[in-house]
């Protein structure tokens, strides 16, 4: 089984540029399942429903989020009824939507997780105890793929390492600097500390740098908007035994528009 999983989507140049590439990149990598991290997919924060057909238009299959989730009022108007968008599990008991999904891919059945880290965010349940259970709850299953959206680099290794031969791959979402350190995990599980982002290359995370500059630079309150110019592309390809489960190989790519 492959997948291939982008990193967070920023805005509309995110999704735009995202469906470009997917044009190209879906014939030549063939995955099975496409995932991609859709938390900052409206206006750099949060997730419309035009936004996210966009993004199934394009072809990905299951939108992940993260601290963002909630940004875009609207969410509350579908997150329940749409079971491809998957939000922190860690959030309290009650919360609207899904931490968890389950899709079908071919013969395998492939569960999707969501978990936040908690060192400079909201502090939610335990991540770790949070994945504990949904593998508990879901034994059977042998495909399991786990987007750690954290802050820390440390935090999603530790994700990486806790379930290390217990789920098919641990990828981090959420800085949007991919890193190189994709590898294989004892008992293959394929780890990716972040798989980087989608969107504007020449702003500060996608959003405009002059804005976030002034905030860096006086503390006070400033509007951040999605930045222009040249768009990047982030993402990773797993190779996942349709049996096992087992991740057998990893491997990022990264494209970005000519620099003008
Ligand atoms: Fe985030």
């Amino acid at each position: 089984m492959r997948v291939l999983f982008l990193g967070d989507i920023v805005g509309q140049p995110g999704r735009k540029y995202a469906a470009e590439v997917l044009r190209e990149l879906l014939p030549q990598v063939q995955p099975d399942l496409v995932i991609a991290n859709a938390e900052n997919a409206t206006k750099g924060r949060g997730l419309t429903f035009n936004s996210a057909d966009e993004l199934y238009d394009a072809g990905i299959e299951i939108l992940t989020m993260g601290n963002h989730t909630w940004d875009q009022r609207q969410i509350f108007d579908f997150i329940d009824d749409d079971e491809r968008i998957v939000r922190p599990a860690n959030y309290p008991a009650g919360t609207p939507g899904r931490g968890y999904t389950i899709c079908k891919v071919g013969q395998a059945e492939v569960l999707i997780v969501n978990v936040m880290g908690r060192t400079f965010l909201s502090q939610l349940d335990c991540p770790f105890d949070t994945v504990d259970r949904i593998l508990a709850e879901h034994s059977e299953i042998r495909h399991v793929i786990v987007d750690m959206h954290a802050e820390v680099t440390s935090e999603k290794l530790g994700m990486g390492w806790a379930f290390a031969g217990r789920v098919s791959a641990v990828l981090g979402t959420h800085t949007h600097v991919p890193t190189a350190d994709a590898m294989i995990l004892p008992g293959g599980t394929a780890y990716l500390t972040d798989v980087g982002m989608v969107g504007p290359r020449d702003g500060i995370l996608g959003m405009k740098r002059d804005q976030v500059l002034r905030r860096m630079r006086t503390q006070l309150p400033t509007k951040f908007e999605v930045a222009d110019g040249p768009r990047q592309f982030c993402a990773a390809v797993l190779e996942l035994d349709d049996v096992t489960g087992r991740a057998t190989s990893i491997e990022q790519i990264f494209c970005h528009e000519s620099l003008g």
